[in-house]
């Protein structure tokens, strides 16, 4: 199996702080990650430079077997699918659903002058449709429900067909049963062979899909907890990382958990 990120004593240091402390961690080709911890905890910066778009101030970050720092960062990002707030706010609001997913292609927001092929066009509206937004193509990003928006976001991340899809907190700000569309969908694409290593990264354990392998708990900077959910995600890890007693539930493959007193 091939090694889709490998991270050895991973530091960030900004200013006095450590937002980042020594993280190693292991993804392979196939494995569906959750990433968990408290506001804070270094989550996304974790997964910035996890989708080659910032530095380790010390330690190495190998990304899709290629060393950052050693690496034209331009090439490598193509192949990395990033869905987040910071991705989400570089959109241009007057961008329609079937841009926003189509400028994906070359790695920059906004339509310009590019001259899109075809056959890009015909993807964007496949991975629209696939995500349930083809009705919404011509719509402006900033008309889109906070839904629509991250099920867009999601489509443009799949646009460059990446080796490995970050999401950062997809489900949030969606009413329950959008929550739950969202979280049917990725369960879907956990289960897909073809489809990239995920990395999650989520508050909530209900949104933690069926079909993920993996879980990564982080707090102040460090890895409290990683590796397979079922031997990993335990209520002793749990109360590590949030610094509470809470009591785990799994139910059909979903989790949830509570305040235990
Ligand atoms: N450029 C920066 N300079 C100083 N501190 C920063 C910088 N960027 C982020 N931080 C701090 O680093 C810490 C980790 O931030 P990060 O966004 O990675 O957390 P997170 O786990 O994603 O949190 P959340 O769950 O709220 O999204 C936070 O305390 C944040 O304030
Ligand atoms: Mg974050």
């Amino acid at each position: 199996m091939s090694e889709v990120l490998s991270f050895n004593d991973v530091s960030v240091v900004r200013g006095r702080k450590d937002l980042l402390k020594d993280v190693s961690w292991e993804v392979n080709e196939g494995e569906r990650w959750i990433v968990l911890g408290p506001n804070g905890a270094g989550k996304s910066t974790l997964m910035n430079i996890a989708a080659a778009r910032l530095h380790p101030t010390r330690g190495t970050a190998q990304i899709l077997g290629e060393t950052m720092g050693r690496v034209d960062v331009f090439e490598l990002r193509p192949l990395i699918g990033l869905s987040s707030a910071l991705v989400a706010n570089s959109i241009p609001g007057r961008e329609t659903a079937l841009n926003v997913v189509l400028t994906a292609a070359y790695g920059m927001t906004g339509r310009w002058r590019e001259k899109y092929e075809k056959l890009d066009e015909r993807r964007a509206f496949g991975l629209l449709h696939e995500w349930g937004m083809s009705t919404f193509m011509n719509q402006s990003f900033d008309k889109l429900s906070e839904g629509e928006r991250k099920r867009v976001l999601i489509a443009r991340s799949l646009m460059t067909d990446p080796e490995l899809l970050i999401l950062d907190e997809p489900a949030a700000g969606l009413d329950l049963a959008g929550r739950e569309t969202l979280v049917a969908k990725l369960s879907e694409l956990a289960a897909d062979e073809y489809a990239p290593a995920l990395v999650l990264v989520t508050h909530h354990l209900e949104e933690v899909p069926a079909g993920f392998t993996h879980i990564l708990m982080m707090r102040d900077g460090q890895v409290v907890a990683a590796g397979e959910i079922e031997k990993t995600l335990t209520e002793e890890n749990l109360e590590a990382t949030y610094g509470m007693p809470l009591a785990l539930r799994s139910e059909n493959g979903r989790f949830s958990a509570f305040a235990r007193n």
